[in-house]
């Protein structure tokens, strides 16, 4: 199975269009040690052919741009993507699919019920496809029973309910439903092996953890830092537990649930421009580093 990251920021990427923040700062200065990030989204396929889009991004132009085997290739309007799985209905993991409204067939999308409500209702994008060649909905099992999308040959697929937030224009912000948030355990049906991608994570459930523990890779939630970040920087004075996402350090961070983890690979994605591991100089990169954990770039290819 290839696993390609085609976005490792949180939502504003990185630098982000608005921000000044030491880190948006320094890289477009050039003085940081680090890399620029498009917003949060992976692609994987087991044949090299058939690739499965996991979230589309508003970056996903450029995104696509960057990837040869997503490419048209074989007949004058034509995609390396076979399908679209949908883990939450934030901008950042939606807003790219009315980018690909040219596409010739409609698109078959994999999210849960409360994700289809969002994107039919307070952010109708599915609505808006239907006058294009729309949305063939399938609808994902929110009670951890494995799935596969016939044209994904050689993946099984997993949703599995996380606590996180759903989107600000939800109903349903600060009282979620399970499926409002899902990680999605991605296996290879012939070697057996899998990967575990949560890009959104409020808490790390002994439920979750079990996923996390059997994960030949773990791709999670590396938003921020700390949970008051963006009120240290003078920009928002919400803390990232309100918004869905885990902080890194201290007591109950991610670090902590993941260092003693036997899981091979555990890395980062979705990081916010606020964070301070995205200064590959800096203490907290380190900290990780010795924890065995990496960060996830753009361009990031994983075999498993
Ligand atoms: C999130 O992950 O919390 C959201 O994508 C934030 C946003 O809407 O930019
Ligand atoms: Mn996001
Ligand atoms: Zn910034």
């Amino acid at each position: 199975m290839q696993v390609h990251v085609l976005g490792s920021g949180a939502g504003g990427g990185f630098p982000q269009w608005n921000c000044n923040c030491s880190n948006c700062r320094q890289l477009r200065d050039g003085t940081l040690n680090g890399s620029a990030r498009t917003q949060s989204s992976i692609t994987v396929s087991a044949n090299g052919t058939d690739w499965v889009l996991f979230n589309a991004s508003p970056d996903i132009r450029e995104q696509l741009a960057s990837f040869p085997p997503l490419q048209p290739g074989r007949a004058v309007r034509d995609t390396g993507i076979c399908a679209i799985v949908i883990v939450d209905a934030q901008i950042d993991h939606t807003t790219g699919l009315l980018v690909l409204r040219e596409h010739t067939e409609p698109w078959d999308v994999y999210c849960t019920r409360a994700v289809h409500e969002d994107l039919t209702t307070g952010f109708p994008i599915f609505n808006i496809l239907s006058h294009f060649q729309g949305v063939r909905w399938h609808e994902v099992p929110t009670d951890e029973t494995p799935f596969t999308i016939p044209k994904a040959e050689g993946l099984r697929f997993t949703a599995v309910p996380l606590r996180s937030e759903a989107p600000p224009y939800s109903p349903r912000r600060h009282r979620t439903v399970p499926g409002d948030n899902v990680g999605v355990r991605i296996e290879d049906v012939r070697s057996g092996r899998n990967l575990f991608y949560a890009p959104g994570l409020g808490e790390v459930e002994p439920r979750v953890l079990r996923y996390f523990e059997a994960a030949d890779c773990v791709l999670v939630d590396g938003t921020v830092w700390t949970d008051n970040e963006l009120a240290r920087e003078g920009i928002s004075d919400k803390r990232a537990q309100e918004m869905g996402h885990l902080n890194q350090s201290g007591e109950g961070g991610l670090v902590g649930v993941l260092r003693p983890l036997a899981c091979p690979r555990k890395i980062l994605i979705h990081i916010n421009n606020t964070n301070p591991i995205l200064d590959e100089d800096s203490p907290e990169r380190a900290a990780l580093a010795e924890a065995g954990i990496e960060v996830a770039h753009d361009g990031m290819d994983i075999t498993l």
